[in-house]
């Protein structure tokens, strides 16, 4: 392994991923570093560990990257459009040619078309594109649709138009949810220009990656992690995932801006029932509504390992929530996210051989201040599940600089090894 390599290996962000050819195709800010996941599907392999399991896929970094190792790798994922990005990308094994002919066909229809009404896009479309920009994307849009067949080249064409909305926008649209119409970007890029330059983007990486070796192709399910239906009993030998943390973010929100544009949602109260309610409960948006059963989910006997642990917690979250003006039910959510990780836990206990190893990036939390100890909590989950033994490997701190911290408990975030 190179010195450089070396240097990213230690490094779970997704940052690094953008100088990779398919990584880089949606910039998923929640993924960690493929390069990493690829070094240690790489010695598992050597290890006799050839099937691996992402139940937390998101935009596919291990598939991806045990795709490059030549083993078997299987991704589940509940966000409806995020697993749609993963799928799409898991394509690039499709003809380069057939894709590029299909895609600039799009385009030149898109060229051609008359104005459409752009009138009934959500207001935070409105807000993030002028008519014209609006106009081509639109133009875009409509051309794609009217083509969209169910083949992976018309997946990736959906996703170069995925992959371009944020760079037109003139409008400050940082990765996530955020949109902020008071910034403005230097240089939004032209619809049609763009849309190009992406198509080009993903050819040439398809060209180059299938110059390597091809091994088994990676499958991504829409499915739910805390079950893991589509995944066979015993089937994984190796899982190398990162959950939510229970730290508040809205994956939900994560992609408002893209599913708003292709009419999958009209604006944020859509979120709940077409994307939240399939995900771990991890952000007091999920959970607003269950306030008054925090107290009869910690009676759930999944729980009863960390009991004792929880219990005071919750008691401090909700009790702290009555000083602050925003009342966030953070007790809730704490409950609730514990309860569907001890379920994921039981999931990968059946869908794990015996002598599997799990490999698990999360990191602590601290809501209204009050220490969550997440790793020890999912750790004891864990073998109450029917693993053998864990153990944690911080690599980072988190938190430590005060400035603009709502609160001032270290945090940090490593991975939790899970042996069974
Ligand atoms: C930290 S991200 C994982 C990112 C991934 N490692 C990557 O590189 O793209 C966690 C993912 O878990 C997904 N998720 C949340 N609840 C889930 C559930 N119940 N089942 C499956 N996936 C879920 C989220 O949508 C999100 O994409």
């Amino acid at each position: 392994m190179t010195r450089r390599r070396r240097e990213r290996a230690t490094d779970s962000t997704f940052v690094d991923n953008l100088s990779l050819p398919v990584h880089r195709w949606f910039r998923y800010s929640a993924g960690f570093a493929a390069e990493w996941a690829r070094d240690l599907i790489e010695r598992q392999r050597n290890a006799g560990r050839r099937r691996v399991l992402d139940p937390f896929a998101g935009s596919g970094t291990v598939l991806l990257s045990a795709e490059r190792c030549g083993v078997e790798a299987v991704g589940v994922e509940a966000h409806p459009f995020v697993v749609r990005i993963a799928r799409a990308k898991l394509g690039w094994r499709e003809s380069p040619a057939v894709f590029r002919d299909y895609a600039l066909d799009v385009l030149e229809r898109a060229r051609e078309r008359d104005p459409g009404d752009c009138s009934r896009y959500p207001s935070l479309i409105e807000r993030c594109f002028p008519a014209g920009t609006l106009a081509r994307l639109d133009a875009l849009r409509s051309a794609w649709r009217a083509a969209a067949r169910a083949c992976s080249a018309s997946d990736l064409t959906w996703l170069a138009l995925v992959g371009i909305l944020r760079e037109c926008s003139p409008v400050g649209t940082a990765q996530w949810q955020y949109v902020l119409p008071n910034k403005l970007k230097a240089r939004p890029l032209d619809p049609f220009e763009a849309f190009r330059a992406k198509v080009t983007a993903f050819y040439q990486d398809m060209v180059d990656r299938q110059a390597e070796r091809l091994g088994p192709a990676s499958i991504v399910h829409w499915d739910d992690a805390r079950t893991c239906r589509s995944v066979g009993d015993e089937w994984a030998d190796l899982v190398i995932t990162s959950p939510p943390y229970a730290n508040n973010f809205d994956y939900a929100d994560a992609t408002r801006l893209e599913m708003s544009f292709f009419g999958e949602i009209a604006g944020w109260g859509d979120l709940q029932e077409s994307v939240r309610r399939h995900l771990v409960r991890a952000c007091t948006q999920h959970v607003a509504g269950l306030t008054d059963e925090t107290f009869a989910v910690l009676e759930d006997p999944i729980l009863y390992p960390i009991a004792s642990h929880i219990r005071p917690v919750c008691e401090r979250l909700a009790a702290e929530r009555d000083q602050h003006g925003g009342k966030k039910p953070y007790h809730t959510m704490i409950a609730t996210y514990f309860q569907d990780m001890a379920r994921t836990w039981r999931a990968l206990r059946r869908v794990t051989k015996p002598g599997c190893l799990i490999c698990c990036v999360i990191g602590d939390s601290a809501p209204y201040g009050i220490h969550v100890p997440v790793e020890q909590w999912l750790g004891l989950l864990a073998l109450a599940a029917g693993f053998r033994a864990v153990s944690f490997e911080q690599t980072r701190h988190r938190n430590v600089k005060w400035k603009n911290r709502k609160h001032r408990v270290p945090l940090h975030e490593g991975r939790l090894w899970i042996e069974g």
